[in-house]
């Protein structure tokens, strides 16, 4: 793959070693949902580097001094349903706070191509300075994630960070391509893409392993 200036792969041995047991087909709802969590906090930390922050007064035992603060309200999430669900728990272990929009989709099975049924994203989401971090464990071909990042630009949003944690290269390039204003993370990134769009090697349906529908 192409190298972009938008793409951010992360290469930590404590992610790589989670990530092989979330590929496991042995590993347990209970445990992927954990690890699918713990995974998206270590990004998190990384992906908020720039958060917008205030200056705020302190008072220690032995001084007042002016320290750096995250502005309220500065974050929302916003998951791609179902998978992405799985991810806002870990985002808000760093970020209690943060307002959370969801957009619902689905793959079709034929022809790949993503379905829209549900969008519901909070009043506040097009502020001037307000980072809207878009999340969904797979990226594949990578239509979800551009229509959802579509869905959002047209409801006003400017800083728009896109989080998942396994990608197929043709997906990554597709969303670095067409939205080169958007930061996109991806813990790895994996071989290629089979006949029927899955991630290779992969970990099968994130959205299945999650909730324990298969
Ligand atoms: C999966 C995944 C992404 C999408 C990625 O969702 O969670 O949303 O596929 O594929 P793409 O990059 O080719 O668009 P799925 O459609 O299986 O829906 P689900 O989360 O409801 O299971
Ligand atoms: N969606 C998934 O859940 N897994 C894949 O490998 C591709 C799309």
């Amino acid at each position: 793959m192409k190298n972009y200036d938008n793409v951010v792969v992360f290469d930590h041995p404590l992610i790589r070693h989670k990530i092989a047991i979330l590929r496991d087909e042995k590993t347990s709802t209970k445990e992927f949902r954990e690890l699918v969590e713990e995974i998206t906090t270590l990004m998190t930390y990384e992906c908020f580097k720039d958060v917008p922050t205030v200056e705020k007064e302190v008072t220690t035992p032995l001084e007042t001094c002016t320290q750096q603060v995250v502005k309220d309200n500065s974050v929302a999430i916003v998951p791609i349903l179902r998978a992405g669900l799985g991810m806002v728990n870990g985002i808000h272990a760093l970020f209690p706070s943060a307002r959370v929009g969801h957009i619902g989709m689905y793959r079709d099975e034929e022809t790949l191509q993503p379905q829209s049924y549900y969008c519901k994203l909070p009043y506040d989401i097009d502020e001037e300075d307000k980072m809207v971090l878009l999340v969904d464990p797979m990226l594949a071909t990578g239509g979800s994630a551009c229509d959802a990042i579509d869905l959002l630009k047209k409801r006003g949003c400017k800083h728009i960070k896109f989080m998942a944690i396994i990608g197929a290269p043709e997906g990554v390039s597709r969303v670095a391509e067409a939205h080169p204003d958007v930061k996109i993370y991806v813990s790895t990134l994996d071989r290629c893409l089979n006949e029927h769009g899955y991630i290779l090697p992969g970990l099968g349906d994130a959205g299945d392993r999650l909730f324990g529908t298969k």
